[in-house]
């Protein structure tokens, strides 16, 4: 049997897919009050974020500690700007779970220094981190956060050239003004979470799964395959994403 800490699990469609992942996060908040959510954007975490939503106007309490940190940002759009990060992380997680400022940290989407706000995450990390329950995607193009393919990958914080593939993501097309680079969390600040919660959904993230549990092989290429170094990784997927054959290779655990 291989040794992994991935652990893959199929969920019937995205509905059920959301609702564990939520209940994933809501037990990891009762364990530790004070959780830093690593919180991921886009479309796949959507439903999983509304029904925190739905949790924190029955139990208002169990968030009143918890903390979110923006693993991400599109580099160069204004924070109010429909398309940016922030403004999908307000609306979707700060404002209907409570979260005060004092317990959030996102990047500055339009920092007058780039290389300076990368620093000034890195020492918020080291500060008040490591990040306890990360939530994630994975970009049709195999990116993590917007770790993007390449020959190399960044340990820390860092300014991120853009794929042709991540400037196409919906989440740009409502927006003001184009992207111009990304901003995100290095391949360390990933691995060091505790906790790594993967979310696929679609037909489309089809090939990317395959990808994860049929060759996992580390490749820059695939900034994803890094998950299969960490020791403790849940992988949601959707039917429609998840391969039956693909599963059913992965020995049970
Ligand atoms: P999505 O984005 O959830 O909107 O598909 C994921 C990503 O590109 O990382």
């Amino acid at each position: 049997m291989r040794r992994s800490g991935l652990h893959p699990s199929i969920e019937s469609d995205y509905e059920a897919m959301s609702r564990r992942a939520a209940e994933v996060i809501l037990q990891s908040l009762r364990e530790a009050p004070n959780l830093l959510l690593g919180a991921a954007t886009g479309s796949t975490p959507t439903r999983t974020y509304e029904l925190l939503a739905e949790a924190a106007r029955r139990e208002p309490e169990t968030f009143s500690q918890l903390r979110v940190f923006k693993i991400d940002e599109w580099g160069g759009l204004a924070r109010d700007d429909p398309g940016s990060c922030e403004a999908y992380v307000r609306e979707k997680l700060l404002r209907p779970l409570g979260v005060t400022d004092d317990r959030y940290c996102g990047w500055n989407s339009r920092p007058d220094d780039p290389p300076a706000e990368c620093a000034r995450i890195e020492q918020w990390l080291a500060e008040h981190g490591p990040i306890g329950l990360c939530v994630l995607g994975i970009g049709v193009n195999g990116h993590l956060a917007l770790i993007e393919p390449g020959e190399a990958l960044q340990s820390g914080p860092h300014v991120a050239a853009l794929t042709p593939t991540a400037l196409a993501h919906p989440m740009l097309a409502g927006s003001r003004t184009a992207a111009k680079f990304g901003l995100t969390v290095g391949m360390r600040d990933i691995l060091t979470s505790r906790k790594l919660l993967v979310l696929v959904s679609g037909e489309r993230k089809a090939g990317q799964v395959r990808r994860l549990l049929q060759d996992p092989v580390l490749s820059t290429a695939f900034p994803a395959s890094f998950v299969h170094l960490h020791s403790d990784v849940l992988i949601l997927c959707d039917a429609s994403s998840a391969n039956w054959h693909t599963f059913t290779q992965w020995p049970s655990t």
